[in-house]
């Protein structure tokens, strides 16, 4: 059954809905686009309070929200709950649904299957997948040949972050450098929208970005791409430890939040809360009459 029914729209921020027209169009004049990640409801308003232009519901969700330390143990039916409380938080960004490790692999079927499921029971309007690989591609082409819409994703693909020596900077030798480059050029003739460039030397991105026609967006790629994207949870510092190195932290709201709960146990401890300005009150008369009744 559909998600949608019962979706509230958030209230109208005055802006126009991103595009993939209108993501084009930005890259044609150079402006900056920001892309971040959100897994529920409150990440969403905060995306769209700030006016982002694509908000991700990333597999990084396994790590950042369910506790694992990969994004492979992440379920489709755990991507299908966070997306649609995400959706239901956002109205002008446009909304990607990562498609986790194993659902589209297999074959083209179980690739289209999956977009699918993002779209009508989440309301995803577009998916990501990961690899600029033989397989990565075939699948791309055949999710963009079913109607929806791909962004690929090159360098570090975490879901394969074994099988690349782990989770570490990709391209760092020519060879290695030429080949995410013609992976990239292979997901934009399969069609994809856009790319993601994680984890790549900036020298090398500069390389790259001129024989790339899609909007590039980097995490870890350097300031050559044409937008970047944060984990929320990296950016917010609600993890513990700092994360990658090309995270940048805006805020440390684990400590905030840890503060906080402290807080409300210590109150709680020396019965300071509930306060009489946290209570309700009853009518004096309807009070003595309980009194009566208890009697
Ligand atoms: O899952 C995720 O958060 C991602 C971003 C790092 C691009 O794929």
């Amino acid at each position: 059954m559909s998600a949608y029914p019962t979706i509230q729209a958030p209230p109208d921020p005055g802006r126009l809905p991103m595009t993939l027209p209108l993501l084009r169009e930005k890259k044609r004049l150079g402006e900056p686009i920001v892309m971040v990640t959100a897994y529920d409801y409150p990440s969403a308003r905060a995306a769209e309070s700030a006016g982002v232009d694509l908000v991700l519901v990333g597999d990084s969700a396994a790590t950042t929200v369910l506790g694992f330390n990969a994004t492979t143990p992440v379920e489709l039916d755990d991507m299908l709950v966070l997306a649609r409380a995400v959706r239901r938080g956002l109205r002008t960004p446009l909304l990607i649904g990562d498609l986790p490790f194993g659902s589209y692999e297999v074959s083209d079927e179980q690739a289209i299957t999956t977009a699918m499921r993002m779209v009508k029971e989440a309301g995803c309007e577009v998916v990501k997948l990961e690899g600029g690989g033989e397989a990565s591609v075939r699948r791309a082409r055949a999710i963009v040949g079913a109607g929806i819409p791909v962004m690929g994703h090159v360098g570090l693909t975490p879901q394969t972050s074994t099988a690349l020596g782990g989770w570490k900077a990709q391209g760092r030798t020519a060879l290695a450098g030429a080949r995410i480059g013609a992976e990239a050029l292979a997901l934009e003739d399969a069609g994809c929208f856009a790319l993601v460039f994680e984890a790549i030397p900036a020298a090398v991105t500069e390389e790259l970005m001129p024989n790339v026609e899609v909007p590039v967006i980097g995490i870890g790629a350097g300031p050559a791409t044409d937008g970047q994207v944060l984990v929320f949870h990296d950016l917010l510092g609600i993890r513990d430890g700092l994360g990658p190195r090309f995270v940048k932290r805006y805020a440390n709201l684990q400590q905030e939040m840890n503060d906080g709960v402290a807080a409300f146990a210590e109150d709680v401890r020396t019965r300071r809360y509930p306060a009489a300005e946290h209570t309700y009150s009853i009518d004096p008369a309807e009070l003595e009459e309980l009194r009566a009744l208890l009697r």
